[in-house]
This record gives C-alpha cells, sequence and structure tokens, in this order.
C-alpha cells in the first residue's frame, strides 16, 4: 500500500484534484490518500499557507498529489509551492505536453520539458533601495549539472531522440553560458546517444506555437521552464491538458501546470485533464506502469469518441469528463 499525500489548495484546486483522485482509485486500491491544507484556505483555516503538519506529511508520504494555490501578494509571504519544491528538494520539474484532441488549425505537439526547479528567478531574493529593486538570479555549476543529468537519464529511459537546451546566452553570457557549457559537456560524455541541439528562448517559444514537431525533450532554466510549458499547453489545447511532476531523489509532488484560475472556479469547468494526467506521472514515479498506461488511455478514449471538455468548446465540465474516464476504467474498453 502506498500512502499519497493530497493538497487540494485552493480555487480550481480542490475540483480537479478530486477528479484525479476518483480515477486514481478506479484503477488501484493500492493507494491510501491522506489530506493536507495549503494556499489561502490553509491560511483561513489554521493560519499559514504552508502549516508544519502538511510538509510533514509531504515528507512522511510515498508521494503527492497537489492541484492549485492563489498566490499572496503580501511581500513578507514565501509562496508554499516554492517553499515545498525548496524544503523536499524537487529539483526537476518534469512537463510532458502532448495532444489528448486534435484542435483545427493547431500542429500536434509531443515534447518534454525539463525544468530547474530550484534557482534561477524563483529564490524570491529581491532587495530594494532608493532606485528600485534588484533580483537575485542564481545559476549554480551543481544544479546545472543535475537537471541536464535528470534530462538525459530520462530520455535514455523513454526512448527519446533529442535533447534541445533551450536559453539565453546571448544576453546572460555567464549565467545562461555556465547552464549551456554544463549541457554541452554532459551531452558530450554521458548523452553521446543523443541529439543534442540549442535554442534562444525567445524563437523556441514561437516555435513551440508554429512547429512543435522540432522539440523532443528540452532542457531549460527555470523560468524559461515554466513559461514554455504553458506555451506548449497552448499548442495541446489550454493549460488544463498539462500536467507536472516536482521530483527530487527521496520525493515527489504531482500537480497540474496551471494555477488556482479564480476566474473559473466554483463552476464546475474547470478541465480536469491535467491533473488526473499528473496522477497517472504520479503512477509512472511509483512503477506502478500498467495502471498509469490504462488512465492515459482512457483519457484518450474519452476525448476520441467525442466527449470534449468546455475549455475546447465541448459541453464537459470536471464531474462529467471524469465520470466519463472512470466509466471507461471500469469497462476496461479504455
Ligand atoms: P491559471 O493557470 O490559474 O489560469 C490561466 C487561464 O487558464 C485562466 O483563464 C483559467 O481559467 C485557464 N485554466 C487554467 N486551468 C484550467 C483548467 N484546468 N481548465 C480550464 N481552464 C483552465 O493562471 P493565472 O490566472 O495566471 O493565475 C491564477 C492564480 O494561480 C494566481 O494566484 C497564480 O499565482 C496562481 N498559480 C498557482 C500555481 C500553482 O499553485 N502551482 C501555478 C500557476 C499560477
Ligand atoms: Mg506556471
Amino acid at each position: 500500500m502506498k500512502h499519497i499525500c493530497v493538497l487540494p489548495g485552493d480555487g480550481i484546486g480542490p475540483e480537479v484534484v478530486e477528479s484525479a483522485v476518483a480515477v486514481l482509485k478506479a484503477v488501484t486500491d493500492d493507494l491510501q490518500f491522506e489530506y493536507a491544507e495549503i494556499g489561502q484556505s490553509a491560511l483561513k483555516k489554521v493560519g499559514s499557507t504552508m502549516p508544519d503538519e502538511t510538509l510533514e506529511l509531504l515528507r512522511k508520504c510515498d508521494s503527492s498529489l497537489f492541484g492549485a494555490i492563489t498566490s499572496s501578494e503580501s511581500l513578507g509571504e514565501a509562496s508554499p509551492v516554492l517553499r515545498f519544491r525548496k524544503e523536499l528538494d524537487l529539483f526537476a520539474n518534469l512537463r510532458p505536453v502532448k495532444n489528448y484532441v486534435n484542435l483545427a488549425g493547431r500542429p500536434s505537439i509531443d515534447v518534454v520539458i525539463v525544468r530547474e526547479n530550484t534557482e534561477g528567478l524563483y529564490t524570491q531574493n529581491e532587495q530594494y533601495d532608493d532606485k528600485g529593486v534588484t533580483t537575485l538570479r542564481r545559476v549554480t555549476r551543481a544544479a546545472s549539472e543535475r537537471i541536464v543529468r535528470f534530462a538525459i537519464d530520462y530520455s535514455l529511459k523513454n526512448a527519446r531522440k533529442s535533447i534541445c537546451c533551450v536559453h539565453k546566452s546571448n544576453v546572460l553570457r555567464a549565467s545562461d553560458g555556465l547552464f549551456v557549457s554544463i549541457f554541452r559537456e554532459l551531452m558530450a560524455s554521458e548523452g553521446r546517444v543523443l541529439e543534442a541541439r540549442e535554442q534562444l528562448v525567445d524563437s523556441a517559444a514561437m516555435k513551440l506555437v508554429n512547429s512543435p514537431h522540432e522539440f523532443d525533450v528540452i532542457v531549460t532554466l527555470n523560468l524559461y521552464g515554466d513559461i514554455l510549458s504553458d506555451v506548449a499547453a497552448g499548442t495541446a489545447g489550454g493549460l488544463g491538458f498539462a500536467p507536472s511532476g516536482n521530483i527530487g531523489r527521496v520525493y515527489s509532488v504531482f500537480e497540474p501546470a496551471h494555477g488556482s484560475a479564480p476566474d473559473i472556479a466554483g463552476e464546475g469547468a474547470a478541465n480536469p485533464t491535467a491533473t488526473i494526467l499528473a496522477g497517472a506521472m504520479m503512477l509512472d514515479h511509483l512503477k506502478m506502469r500498467n495502471e498509469a498506461v490504462s488512465i492515459r488511455q482512457a483519457v484518450k478514449s474519452t476525448y476520441d469518441s467525442g466527449h470534449l471538455t468546455t475549455d475546447i468548446g465541448g459541453r464537459h465540465g470536471s464531474r462529467s469528463f471524469t465520470d466519463h474516464v472512470i466509466g471507461r476504467l471500469k469497462r476496461g474498453d479504455s
């Protein structure tokens, strides 16, 4: 029995997490779910956006499933998401983006973005002076090496053919330059069987819209990975299609790439696909591969049979889409 920490969070978080947990329960009896608070809902209930008990449960469980939070605008408050990524040393953010439905006028996409998850512009280290604010952007050799190694290892294990390093070393010559030089070094020594490619981040964004087939695996720095994964999700149909895994040596937290979507929260209209697929990624991580494949097939066959979610012009909200996926899993006709 594997113990899963579940963090529903804010906005559409609880609704998409409920769908994903229902799908996981339909595919296996080997998971035990334990719930904890995070975000603005936690602040209201227990006075902190990241209660100590939540961090404790994240550490105690075999893996975790997280919805989303609404960020605080208060300057003094560290993001709870950045806190758990840092405290659990979840150094790799794995973001596969793939079409589950073919949309008119959009190219097909099958890209895996491997995003450095611990440094870059995400240290929230910002200093005021009399003229403005300086933000520290940190790129270390150690963090760059381990994310490039993760991308190589992932590509080899998943029969991927090429890795593209996305950066902005034409401007950020020292910091992004270091990242690129480590990429070249490690691809030459440990990733020789893979094709090594490089692309500046601005043109990479354009290509993810116009010619995503040019990419296979992308390895990139923290903020670029965040932005590019939303661009790629747009090509696949929207944020409701993009799952994500925060992975470290010991711990892991799976979540949709999207946020709390306050504009649609409470309407039952959120597309739960990203979170359901994040659940499948969690099963892959827990070595429950057959169950993970069944979930992906059930999602695909739900779309193939014309059951479309409202974000792509269909009529299915979170509940009814989830019921169709579960129906397919139970009948075994996924
Ligand atoms: P967002 O990802 O919440 O929403 C962007 C747009 O995509 C909205 O129009 C929303 O309705 C739509 N959308 C997102 N997920 C969807 C789904 N599953 N189905 C259908 N439509 C979906 O990003 P936004 O609006 O920039 O941020 C809202 C809040 O979420 C902010 O407080 C932000 O800081 C927070 N956020 C939290 C994250 C996390 O908890 N990991 C990640 C990103 C943002
Ligand atoms: Mg994001």
